[in-house]
């Protein structure tokens, strides 16, 4: 008989792998991370305890998940593959974090998870364990359980009296937390149908947005967001409140097609309204304050950034190590950037930093220039002289 650690939801799968898992004779106790999906976790924990967890622990990680892992994202402006905020990918490690310390403390020999075969999420959970403690065995039973449908799933959890919502199938998988939701199988996965109004979970169609656009000022420091509109918010609050504006004026709707870490392409519909209004303040803000080289340079860490976060390979040396360079950008990245977000556009209407590098004054076409317009030529010059025959 084994301890083992379930990182837990409450949903079909993970309720099935508590009686699977004790079926196998171990004992299971579940894992409930708050990373702000909004669920009622009184529920859930009483529904591990009736379907058979000797234990429930739930962890509001919320916190630790916005300054820890979405804003250093934020500051790499990490985008998988143009599109992808990367929401889910970087809620795992996280988790995974958290089932590695509950079994350290309960002295668990394994953990588990929901995930299946196909999906990025599984490579996360076991690639962050296998980091910080490689030790412990990892059991995945929705890859290896008889089961070969939803129903045979449910038929055995009626079976079992595990505790579950025997509602009609529904129309999509859901992953949700304070960064973004991410929404795909069903008719989704025809890639030439236009996603359904009914698949977005917080953002109105740019459609359905209020008509009349809004203007908001993000005031940053060293990177990280401090005001909206010249208030302080605390770090939940901000993007709480990002949330619900971008999404009532529909921003950050994307419909991707993107290649999986285990080989196929998916097809999954993103929301994330905070994130897009941020990362737009916050490449805007460093478009005025970073130098030509650092920001063309910064741009190539950002998809290297990126992959590594989809990749699960968040605890790796090397996204280590770029967090230290991530970090030295960021030292003049502080300012106010002024947006308007309107029928699911966020765009950039003005920028202000001390730390500056942009001089009307060299810049302007009007009086006051002081570009010497007559050093072009010999720069010129030079600059083409290694393209230029004898
Ligand atoms: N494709 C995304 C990723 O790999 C999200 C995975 C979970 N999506 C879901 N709808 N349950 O990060």
């Amino acid at each position: 008989m084994k301890k083992v650690i379930l990182a837990y939801s409450g949903g079909l799968d993970t309720s099935c792998a508590v009686q699977w898992l004790k079926d196998k004779g171990h004992e299971v106790i579940c894992f409930i991370a708050d990373l702000g999906q909004g669920e009622d976790f009184e529920r859930i924990e009483k529904r591990g305890l009736s379907g058979g967890a000797s234990k429930v622990y739930i962890k509001d990680l919320r916190k630790e998940f916005a300054d820890d892992f979405i804003f250093p994202a934020l500051k790499a402006h990490a985008i998988y593959e143009g599109k992808y905020l990367l929401a889910t990918a970087l809620g795992r490690p996280l988790i995974a974090k958290y089932l590695v310390e509950v079994a350290h403390k309960e002295k668990a020999s394994a953990i588990a998870h929901g995930c299946t075969g196909k999906g990025n999420d599984q490579v996360r959970f076991e690639v962050t364990a296998q980091i910080l403690d490689s030790k412990l065995e990892i059991i995945a039973p929705v890859r290896v359980w008889e089961f070969k449908s939803r129903e045979e799933e449910i038929e055995y959890a009626l079976k079992k009296k595990i505790p579950i919502d025997v509602t009609k199938k529904k129309p999509y998988s859901l992953d949700k937390n304070l960064w973004g939701v991410s929404i795909e199988s069903g008719v989704l996965e025809n890639p030439w149908t236009e996603p359904p109004k009914d698949c977005y979970q917080w953002t109105n169609s740019p459609e359905e947005a209020p008509g009349k656009p809004v203007y908001l000022e993000i005031e940053l420091e060293k990177g990280i967001p401090k005001k909206i509109n010249g208030k302080s918010y605390g770090v939940l609050e901000l993007i709480d409140k990002l949330c619900n504006l971008g999404s009532i004026h529909g921003i950050g709707r994307s419909d991707m097609i993107e290649n999986r870490l285990v080989g196929i392409k998916s097809r999954e519909i993103y929301e994330a309204p905070a994130g897009t209004i941020l990362y737009t303040a916050h490449k805007e803000l460093e478009a005025l304050v970073l130098d030509r080289e650092l920001a063309h340079y910064k741009a190539g860490i950002s998809l290297k950034y990126a992959e590594l976060i989809y990749y699960g390979l968040w605890y790796s040396k090397l996204r280590r190590a770029l967090d230290k360079f991530i970090e030295k950008t960021q030292e003049t990245v502080s300012g106010v950037v002024r947006l308007k977000l309107y029928k699911g556009n966020c765009t950039v209407v003005g920028r202000k930093s001390p730390y500056s590098l942009y001089q009307e004054k060299l810049a302007t076409y009007s009086k006051g220039d002081i570009f010497d317009q007559k050093l072009s030529e010999g720069f010129i010059r030079i600059f083409g002289m290694p393209f230029s025959r004898p």
